[in-house]
């Protein structure tokens, strides 16, 4: 699916964050660890969700959609999710966890890299070890048993967000206590304690490196709204910086994204907080800045390529250090066809500014490189094609009607549409 941008843009008005894609899909493989039905509010509707929500009807449990609600009930007659849906998404291994834990086994297919990286699952497996999981490794596949998960320590390598979801969603229902030490501290991981909790769970500190898991025999049903989505909200304050704009996010917790606003207010915007919503008022001359991704509170390598494409017009060099994923510069060579004048070198991208982007064909490699070409099309002169628009619809819902309703001229280049 391709998309056409009307260059020279300038958002403005207000935009409403829906909520965090990336808390909603551990949450659904969550409420697989329920004997009851568990209803998941205000649900954003995106192609991520729609794959993960199928997962779970072919595994056996019962799914209801009412509008943006959906309720989760029944029992899995199956632990081995169908490899053509597995495969489009990496989040599926997020089942292995809670599949191991309710029904004792889980046969899912090894998470095919993707086009930011070979991204492994080490770190989830060392640690359903630990727990007394048996793994192996066949045809593809990753095959867990356990009789039984108990209580167990678990340090992290690293502080995987993936690997840390997995080792709660599994220690929740072990017999006795564990701790995982270096656990990943995003607020997605605070979401889905919370879920958990409100099963009747007891999970504590979520949100720092050392989190308590004391295992429970049984999580009841739920009723559960998960946060706004911290980089959708990200994505937005960036691409109204980046057009010189002026605008109004709602729904958005500033605490999440205080190091994109920090980032944001070095190059000269002005952002002004309120309890659930900021304003972003982007400024004409855009001051270099020197990013290097991180875990959470870090600066979010989710972010990465969205500044990248607004720093594309600094008044001087930018350097962006990517220490997360090994190869999550794809868009570099997107930008540079549109005139940015950007180097790599190694995990670091020198993006030299002082260049007026041209609209042309480009193409989008993953979610959030293609997000960084709806800015630097809605930044350009002339009009920009982004193909591949389909990796982007599967993280942000309604993503060029949220747009054109700030100013945008965003159109599906195979629906009819006034020309651009
Ligand atoms: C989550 O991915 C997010 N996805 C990603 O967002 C995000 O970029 C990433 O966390 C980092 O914040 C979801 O939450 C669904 P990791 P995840 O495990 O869990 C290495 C988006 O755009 N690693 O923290 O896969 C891995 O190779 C997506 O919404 C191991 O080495 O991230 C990577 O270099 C993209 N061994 C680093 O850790 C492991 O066992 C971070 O991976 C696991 C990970």
């Amino acid at each position: 699916m391709d998309i056409l941008i009307k260059g020279n843009t300038k958002l403005s008005g207000e935009v409403e964050i829906s909520s965090a894609k990336n808390s909603i899909l551990p949450i659904l493989a969550a409420s697989i660890l329920s004997s009851e039905p568990v209803t998941i509010h205000k649900v954003p509707l995106i192609k991520d969700v729609f794959i993960i929500a199928e997962i779970l009807e072919t595994l056996g449990l019962q799914l209801e959609w009412k509008q943006q609600d959906i309720t989760i009930s029944g029992l899995a007659f199956s632990t081995h999710p169908p490899f053509d849906l597995v495969r489009q998404i990496r989040a599926s291994f997020l089942l292995m966890g809670p599949l191991l834990a309710k029904y004792g086994k889980a046969r899912i297919a090894f998470p095919g890299g993707c086009a930011i990286g070979h991204r492994p699952i080490d770190l989830h497996l060392k640690g359903l070890q630990r727990l007394g999981a048996s793994i192996h490794l066949t045809a593809g596949d990753v095959m867990a048993t356990a009789q039984r998960l108990y209580g167990a320590h678990i340090y992290l390598d690293y502080p995987s967000v993936g690997a840390t979801e997995n080792l709660i969603m599994a220690a929740s229902i072990a017999e006795g206590t564990s701790y995982i030490e270096n656990a990943a501290r995003e607020p997605e991981i605070v979401d889905l304690a919370n879920f958990i909790n409100a099963m009747g769970g007891k999970i504590s500190g979520a949100g720092t490196g050392l989190i308590t898991i004391e295992g429970v025999k049984k999580l009841s049903g739920v009723e559960y709204q998960a946060i706004p989505d911290r980089i959708e909200a990200g994505t937005y304050m960036v691409a109204v910086a980046a057009t010189s704009g002026n605008a109004l996010i709602k729904n958005v917790i500033p605490e999440h994204v205080k190091a994109v606003s920090a980032k944001l207010m070095e190059t000269g915007a002005v952002i002004e907080e309120e309890k659930n919503q900021l304003w972003v008022q982007g400024s004409q001359e855009v001051q270099p800045v020197y990013i290097k991704t991180l875990p959470y509170p870090g600066f979010p390598t989710d972010m990465q390529a969205q500044m990248m494409a607004y720093l594309s017009r600094g008044k001087g060099s930018s350097i962006i250090s990517e220490s997360v994923f090994e190869n999550r510069f794809m868009h570099v060579p997107e930008l540079k066809r549109m005139g940015a004048k950007i180097r790599i070198e190694g995990r670091t991208s020198v993006i030299e500014g002082k260049s007026r982007l041209t609209g042309t064909t480009v193409k989008a490699s993953d979610l959030r490189a293609g997000a960084a070409l709806v800015i630097a099309g809605m930044m350009a002169d002339g009009i920009t094609m982004v193909k591949d628009h389909q990796h982007v619809e599967r993280g942000y819902e309604n993503l060029a009607q949220k747009l054109n309703l700030m100013g945008a001229e965003i159109h599906y280049r195979d629906s009819p549409g006034q020309a651009l």
